[in-house]
């Protein structure tokens, strides 16, 4: 079932924000392979001239292997739109990011795209950050510097951080900047724009799984088939 809502949602983004000659975003993670699936079938379908920017290695083999163009922020350094998935989405479309340890490059890439589209099942939805989502936020760190960091974070912000550890390889998970992962399971709500902010100061701190303010539209797909759309309230 949250296979199907994840194609829902997948499907109902790149309807909706695909046109041609388009620079587009790739995300990462296992809701952002069934908007390629979609993707590639418009592109074949509609002839269209579509160029992707890959968020992750996981994105560029995807890219490759659906017969897509595939750039990069070199050729490419601003985005049409970029399109990826979440780990959560609260009320005011802040996310949490990096569940697939992606989250640097995918904010890099929907940081310069004119427009940022979410993609996710309805296990992904909230009122407020943590509600669904029980791992923490990622937080990408420089290898020598993960204690102190951990230290850091804890120490300021409260809760526990936890070094990641790999699946199939001794040892922690390793990002594809050759990075480690931070978990910062936090313990209280916070004012999540300021706590970003300062995360991003600690020394070592490469880039933090909170998308604050970057979301402009998020695709749920629901359990009855459906698909809910949440919007960037205007201000
Ligand atoms: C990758 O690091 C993540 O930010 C993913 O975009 C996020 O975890 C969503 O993944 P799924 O689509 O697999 O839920």
């Amino acid at each position: 079932m949250a296979e199907e809502a994840k194609r829902l949602a997948a499907c109902a983004a790149v309807d909706k924000h695909v046109q041609n000659n388009q620079v587009l975003g790739i995300g990462s993670g296992s809701t952002i392979v069934h908007a390629v699936h979609r993707l590639a079938e418009r592109v074949r379908q509609e002839n269209l001239t579509i160029v992707c920017i890959p968020t992750s290695f996981q994105a560029r083999q995807l890219i490759l292997q659906n017969g897509l163009t595939l750039s990069d922020l070199d050729r490419h350094p601003e985005l049409d739109v970029a399109i990826d998935g979440a780990d959560e989405v609260d009320s005011d479309l802040n996310l949490i990011k990096g569940g697939g340890g992606c989250l640097t490059q995918e904010k890099i890439v929907a940081g310069y795209a004119k427009c940022f589209i979410v993609i996710a099942d309805y296990r992904k939805k909230s009122e407020s950050l943590g509600e669904q989502w029980k791992k923490g936020i990622p937080i990408e760190v420089i290898p020598m510097a993960y204690v102190p960091v951990t230290r850091a974070l804890t120490k300021n912000f409260g809760g526990a951080a936890e070094l990641r550890m790999a699946v199939s390889k001794a040892g922690p998970v390793v990002t594809d900047n050759g990075n480690f992962i931070l978990d910062w399971k936090f313990d209280k709500v916070h004012e999540w724009s300021e706590v970003n902010t300062a995360i991003k100061m600690i020394p070592g701190v490469v880039e933090t799984g909170l998308f604050i303010d970057m979301a402009e539209v998020v695709y749920f797909g629901m359990e009855d088939g459906s698909v809910s759309v949440r919007e960037k309230r205007p201000r």
